[in-house]
């Protein structure tokens, strides 16, 4: 398109770089969160991952097939194996040869640089992944309040409150692309362990906005892929906006 969008000025919302900035590069790859960067994203999100020797990797389908060459689950394969793989080319020849990252090189590379927005998948296929998570963070000590820019997040709301009695400083997120997840009284059971609930964008309205606010939770949307659908999730008043194009305004939040 070649309209132009005029946004109103914000220095409130978030910009998360969804994938990494994966409208312009093979998602949950090094160079995806490095554009993400590059564009001055406040964060990027990560999906994690486990490989059958108990290593974290950052993908987001729970099979290797859509975005590398290898086939089949990625919790049957270890770390080695996934390693030799192409998360590149899915997307354009350009970026042949990108690997599936582990989830500590992306701690290692890009903390201090932008927020980092966690994202644990299908943890019923990982059990003790919450624990290995909160370890490479202890590690280094990203847990630590106001370190860091760092939230966990999942649809696997047993994993967010593992998370939070693993990590009680580090703010959790629950995801939901379910109406129903977002009662008054899912909200309330929200509010005991999480700082933020997630949703689809095509739940967010001005309403669920202040139902969030008032049980003092941040609410961040997913996942814009057009310019117009910004506008609509500003003027609810979310604090967040996950997008495959990060550079689309809002204007990033203010340092
Ligand atoms: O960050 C939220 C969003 O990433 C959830 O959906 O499928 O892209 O991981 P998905
Ligand atoms: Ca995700």
């Amino acid at each position: 398109t070649t309209a132009t969008f005029a946004y109103e000025a914000s220095d409130q919302v978030e910009t998360v770089a969804h994938r990494g900035a994966a409208g312009y590069a093979p998602e949950n790859t090094m160079a995806a969160f490095q554009k993400g960067v590059d564009m001055k994203a406040d964060y990027i999100e990560i999906d994690v991952q486990q490989t059958k020797d108990g290593e974290l990797v950052v993908i987001h389908d729970v099979t290797l097939d859509r975005t590398t060459n290898g086939t089949g689950y990625v919790k049957d394969h270890t770390l080695e194996e996934i390693r030799q793989l192409d998360a590149g080319s899915y997307f354009a020849p350009e970026f042949a040869g990108e690997k599936v990252p582990t989830f500590e090189e992306v701690l290692d590379e890009f903390r201090g640089k932008t927020g980092i927005l966690i994202e644990l998948k299908a943890t019923y296929y990982y059990p003790g992944i919450e624990q290995k998570v909160t370890e490479a963070l202890k590690e280094r000590n990203m847990h630590l309040p106001n370190n860091e820019k760092i939230i966990v997040q999942s649809f696997e709301f047993e994993s967010m409150k593992k998370m939070d009695e693993l990590l009680p400083t580090v703010p959790v997120g629950v995801l939901t692309g379910r109406a129903t997840d977002l009662s008054e009284e899912k909200l309330n059971e929200f509010a005991t362990y999480a700082e933020y609930v997630n949703p689809s964008k095509s739940l967010v309205n001005s309403s669920l906005v202040n139902e969030v606010h008032e049980r003092d939770m941040g609410i961040m949307a997913w996942t814009v892929r057009k310019k117009e659908e910004v506008q609509p999730l500003l003027d609810a008043g979310v604090d967040g906006i996950i997008t495959d194009y990060p550079d689309y305004p809002p204007a990033h939040k203010a340092e």
